[in-house]
């Protein structure tokens, strides 16, 4: 039997570097398969989604990714036209979702939610963001981004530049570095610094520095990752007018970068990089966002698939 089938994706802390490995075979795999047989992998299932809040990356590529493998989708895309807005509860929509589809992919605002509703759920589950905690499939996404773009993940010098504090990519991503030897540069304001109580965890597996200074690092960088403010998550509009826009990615910095080095950003972008710095040769997110697609397909045929595929 493979490992993932029927397996609940929580947080990347629950994958191992072997798992991890495997997930980008099979993305390679998923990549290069005969259309035809692709959409064999899922014929027959559904996925369902619940989302507690916004997306457009996420859902629309769990639903492009289940369409490839040729399953289908369905959910609940916003709340408010929901009977969670007549006060249903999360237990018991993840419950009768669960009975209606084969896994289920959930996205909610609070920290221990999908752990909540994967107990609760008869099939599956997917962490889609959860709180300020984790993003584990944007992470298996960054990660399968850096080592098709740089063949190589170990040896790598990655700078992580923006809201280290509430941006819960980056808490995922630190987390699936932890199983490579890299040396991790995280760049924020002293007052968007990455959370104390995680960095306990973090700090026994894998070096970095903080700083609050991009150019200390820039010239030696392989990744730039950059992230958004995350506006909604400050409990105060005061403070966020404070931090927003400190790191502007313009193509005056992007200059100094080495010509083979690349910028990933989870998206959406507000103003942290200047549009002007798509048509540079470093600019990889979009590209991260396709993978996005193949990453999740891949995980889904593994999760629906006993003996993988
Ligand atoms: N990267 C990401 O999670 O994007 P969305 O919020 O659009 O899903």
């Amino acid at each position: 039997m493979n490992e993932f089938f029927n397996k609940d994706i929580i947080s990347i802390r629950d994958l191992t570097k072997e798992n991890l490995e495997s997930i980008y075979d099979s993305t390679n795999k998923i990549i290069e398969m005969d259309p035809t047989h692709r959409r064999e992998l899922a014929r027959g299932k559904s996925l369902g989604y619940l989302f507690f809040e916004p997306s457009t990356r996420t859902r629309l590529s769990f639903q492009s990714a289940m369409a490839l493998i040729g399953g289908t989708s369905f959910g609940i895309a916003d709340v408010s036209s929901s009977s969670i807005q007549k006060g249903e509860s999360l237990a018991d929509t993840v419950k009768i979702m669960s009975g209606y589809t084969d896994a289920l992919v959930l996205r909610h605002t609070l920290d221990g939610s999908s752990r909540f509703a994967a107990e609760i759920s008869e099939k599956p589950l997917i962490n889609a963001g959860s709180g300020t905690e984790e993003h584990p499939t944007q992470a298996i996404q960054d990660l399968f981004t850096i080592k098709k773009e740089l063949k190589k993940i170990d040896g790598l010098k990655i700078g992580i530049v923006g809201d280290l504090k509430y941006g819960r990519t980056i808490y995922s991503l630190l987390y699936g570095l932890r199983n490579y030897d890299v040396d991790v540069h995280l760049i924020s304001p002293e007052a968007l610094k990455i959370r104390t109580d995680s960095t306990y965890d973090i700090k026994k597996e894998l070096s970095y520095t903080e700083s609050e200074n991009l150019d200390e690092y820039i010239e030696d960088l392989d990744v730039l990752y950059v992230t958004r403010v995350q506006k909604e998550r400050f409990p105060d509009e005061e403070e966020y007018m404070k931090v927003k826009g400190s790191y502007v990615i313009g193509n005056d910095i992007v200059k100094k970068m080495k010509d083979d080095s690349i910028i990933l950003h989870p998206l959406p972008r507000i103003d942290e990089i200047s549009s002007d710095v798509d048509s540079m040769q470093q600019a990889r997110y979009f590209e991260q966002a396709e993978y996005g697609k193949f990453t999740r397909a891949a995980l889904l045929a593994l999760i629906l698939n006993k003996d993988g595929f």
